[in-house]
């Protein structure tokens, strides 16, 4: 179905759209908020450093963080990371700026949220195998909660059938091209996306889950650090 069929190692580019507004993080800078002494962003870039199937990393970020983060890349020996840009107003707009800046043969692109510092290099890995065999994929995992359609005033519309739902993470991995004209699209149109996969499924793709991971939260909300810290102290296994 797709060219990478035919390939032996797809040439994998990684996107991270890391400009977000930190509107739920009472105005804090979670980019460089230490977690157990390390910056959100350079747990997340390291990650992707150490993930095999990366090639390369664009970083989108606000202008006013460029200096700090490319200085970061240094000092933490981030080889792979190959550029650090402005983002856009919107998440997409920072992807798609992200996507214009990636090599001419890359066949994937990996969009990872800058906020999912504690993904693992196996996760990334995983995910762009499967994506080099299906086109579009993003790691998900059930929902424990249940979850209610609600009105504007916070009347309970109706209760969503708990077992066909599916919390979304990222890496989300897709073919280049595909990703590509999906988020042209979605620009066109004005749609407004939460996630990478609702523009390639806006043009009818399937898009193919694989187990994500629990530890592998986005830092939305303080308590989100609280929850990071906690995991890491777990895995330096100091809990
Ligand atoms: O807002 P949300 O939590 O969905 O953001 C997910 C990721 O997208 C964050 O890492 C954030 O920094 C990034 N983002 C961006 N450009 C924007 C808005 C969000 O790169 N304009």
């Amino acid at each position: 179905m797709f060219r990478l069929f035919r390939k032996k190692r797809p040439k994998c580019a990684a996107l991270v759209p890391a400009a977000g507004s930190a509107q739920r993080m009472n105005g804090v800078n979670k980019l460089f908020l230490p977690l157990c002494g390390v910056p959100v962003i350079v747990r997340t870039l390291t990650s992707l450093q150490l993930a095999h199937r990366v090639d390369e990393i664009i970083v989108a970020v606000q202008e006013k963080d460029m200096e700090e983060v490319s200085r970061l890349c240094k000092e933490y020996s981030l080889t792979k990371c190959r550029k650090v840009i402005t983002g856009g107003v919107t998440r997409e707009a920072s992807v798609m700026r992200a996507a214009m800046e990636t090599s001419r043969n890359t066949d994937l692109l990996a969009v990872h949220d800058g906020a999912r510092p504690l993904v693992t290099p196996d996760l990334i890995d995983r995910a762009i195998e499967a994506a080099a065999r299906y086109g579009a994929v993003a790691p998900a995992l059930p929902l424990k909660d249940t979850v209610k359609r609600v009105k504007e005033g916070g009347e309970v519309e109706r209760t969503l059938k708990r077992e066909t739902l599916r919390a979304v993470q990222t890496p989300q991995v897709f073919d280049a091209d595909l990703l590509k004209a999906s988020l042209h699209a979605a620009f066109e149109s004005g749609a407004e996306l939460t996630d990478d996969c609702s523009a390639v499924e806006r043009l009818g793709k399937v898009v193919f889950l694989i187990d994500g991971e629990e530890e592998n939260l986005k830092i939305t909300t303080p308590t989100d650090v609280l929850f990071a810290e906690a995991v890491l102290r777990k895995r330096m296994g100091l809990t």
